[in-house]
């Protein structure tokens, strides 16, 4: 059984399954498609929401200050590591399902599934995070349009819990960063005596772009191209117009917590970087993956950083960092300085960024639901393709109903944590997966090879531990319960189906 566990896919067979009939992916998508594809999936709500608590932190682990230039810096670092290593791997095994598919041919099914179990606290939980803060955003642009959308509808029960005991304790002072989860405790109805808070808004968003996904990747590959371009203008648009409200004495102390707020700030913000790997789910969908996918990882990767570390100074530069805690810096900061206007104009490129995040995510995670179950580690019925938009449609649906219904009532925070932690093992695995490959299967072709092997990988490794080290350990043990119940499925389910397993049964 043992040997049995770390059998291997044969990438050939890989390959050629992938190419029957009536399993078939359209294949629409060229490297601007993939790049655009990128930069919606990593421009989105770390940079819009998770860098002012990357900035401030709170009481138990103070954040980075304006160090957090050196927090997004770090954390490229490890990404680029990891980014060559996904680039590799992508153009070697260039069909849908990213680290899962790839681990399958080199590390073996029990790894395979860790890891695909895994992908799913990156794609789909982390989707709750984007989905809720995008519902933040909305709610406040609304309210600045003069539509008042009840706060009980955009927040979830828990968090609006605490606020109001917060503001209890705090003589009826209410901190800003907490305005919206309280304004949601004192107004919220009742039915039968049960009080109605839940983030309508949140799931809302994620079912309408479940529909768009459904009805077909060229479309949704479409409307993710602009919605990236007006991103793109938005983020310049706070650098053009925040630049003059720039007071160099905010940037000092420069690192007012010491390097551990920089470590924090690091393993936080990491959330702004997820995504440059969705690229590889697409592998099975673009025209030609052996070039198209480095460009699109590399390329996104780079474009992204440089914004960022531009962005992040500009916004320390204009607010102290100690106010910037709130659940939108970005255009508080504009607020602070008295451009209200500016503001809004944020306020308003926010909710596009992390409507096209949502979009790459939520197409992401069918797609390794999709490969999983054609290898019958999860029921065939998750293995349909549409009829007619050629998508997957059952595992579309049925990821956009989970996270829908999550996104209504968890907290951000804990979201955020849980998602780099998984996301940065899985990383970890997929490093530890190009250095075997090389040794296992040296003359395979690869379209890109991720230089100097094995140190690339190993500097991989480990700067995806130093930052999940960085995370608190109640995101360990949740972690943790995570991985133990889907081993749970794994052997109850994912072993006694295995499609691989069935087939080396019946070749003898
Ligand atoms: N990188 C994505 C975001 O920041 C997950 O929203």
């Amino acid at each position: 059984m043992f040997r049995q566990l770390f059998k291997t896919k044969n990438l050939d067979v890989i390959l050629r399954q992938s190419e029957e009939p009536e399993r078939q992916l359209k294949r629409a998508l060229g490297p601007v498609d993939l790049i655009a594809l990128g930069i919606g999936a990593i421009i989105g709500s770390g940079i819009f929401a998770t860098v002012g608590t990357a900035v401030a932190g709170d009481a138990m682990r103070p954040g980075a200050g304006p160090a957090i230039i050196l927090s997004f810096f770090l954390t490229a670092v490890a990404c680029a590591f990891c980014g060559l290593c996904y680039a590799e791997f992508a153009s070697s095994v260039p069909i849908s399902g990213s680290a899962y598919t790839y681990s399958y041919a080199t590390l073996g099914e029990l790894v395979a599934w860790i890891i695909g179990w895994d992908l799913i606290i990156e794609y789909a939980v982390g989707n709750v995070a984007v989905a809720i803060a995008w519902a933040a955003y909305f709610h406040q642009l609304c309210a600045g349009i003069g539509i008042d959308i009840p706060a009980w509808l955009a927040v979830d029960y828990r968090s609006a819990v605490q606020a109001g005991t917060a503001v209890a304790h705090a003589g009826g002072q209410v901190d800003p960063s907490i305005a919206l989860f309280y304004q949601a405790w004192v107004t919220h109805p009742t039915i039968a005596g049960i009080p109605i808070i839940f983030n309508f808004l949140a799931a809302g968003i994620v079912m309408l772009i479940t529909w768009l996904l459904v009805i077909g990747v060229k479309e949704s590959a479409r409307a993710n191209n602009v919605m990236v371009a007006i991103k793109l203008i938005i983020l310049f648009f706070f650098i053009y117009s925040g630049v003059k409200y720039v007071k160099p004495e905010n940037w000092s102390p420069f690192m007012p917590n010491g390097f551990s707020g920089v470590w924090v700030g690091a393993s936080l913000i990491f959330f702004a970087y997820i995504g440059f790997d969705a690229i590889s789910t697409a592998a099975e969908e673009c025209k030609r993956p052996g070039r198209d996918m480095p460009i699109g990882i590399i390329g996104s990767l780079v474009i992204c950083t440089l914004i960022y570390i531009v962005v992040a100074g500009i916004l320390t530069g204009m607010v102290p960092w100690d106010k910037l805690g709130v659940a939108d810096p970005l255009a508080a900061a504009f607020a602070y300085v008295g451009a209200d206007v500016s503001a809004g104009i944020v306020a308003l490129g926010a909710v596009v960024a992390m409507t096209a995040v949502l979009l790459v995510f939520q197409y992401g995670q069918p797609r390794i639901f999709f490969s999983m179950s054609r290898d019958g580690l999860l029921p065939k019925y998750f293995a349909r393709v549409h009829p007619k938009f050629r998508t997957p449609h059952i595992t579309t649906i049925w990821t956009g109903i989970v996270v829908a219904v999550i996104s209504a009532v968890a907290n951000i925070n804990e979201i955020v944590e849980l998602t780099n932690i998984g996301t940065l093992f899985a990383f970890v695995l997929v490093c530890i997966g190009v250095i075997i490959l090389r040794y296992k299967d040296p003359d395979r072709p690869r379209a890109f090879r991720t230089p100097l092997v094995p140190y690339i990988p190993l500097l991989g490794i480990g700067s995806c531990i130093y930052l999940m080290l960085g995370l608190p350990w109640v995101t360990w043990w949740r972690f943790l319960i995570w991985l133990i119940v889907g081993m749970l499925v794994y052997f109850f389910y994912g072993y006694r189906n295995s499609e691989l397993r069935r087939q080396q049964q019946v070749s003898g």
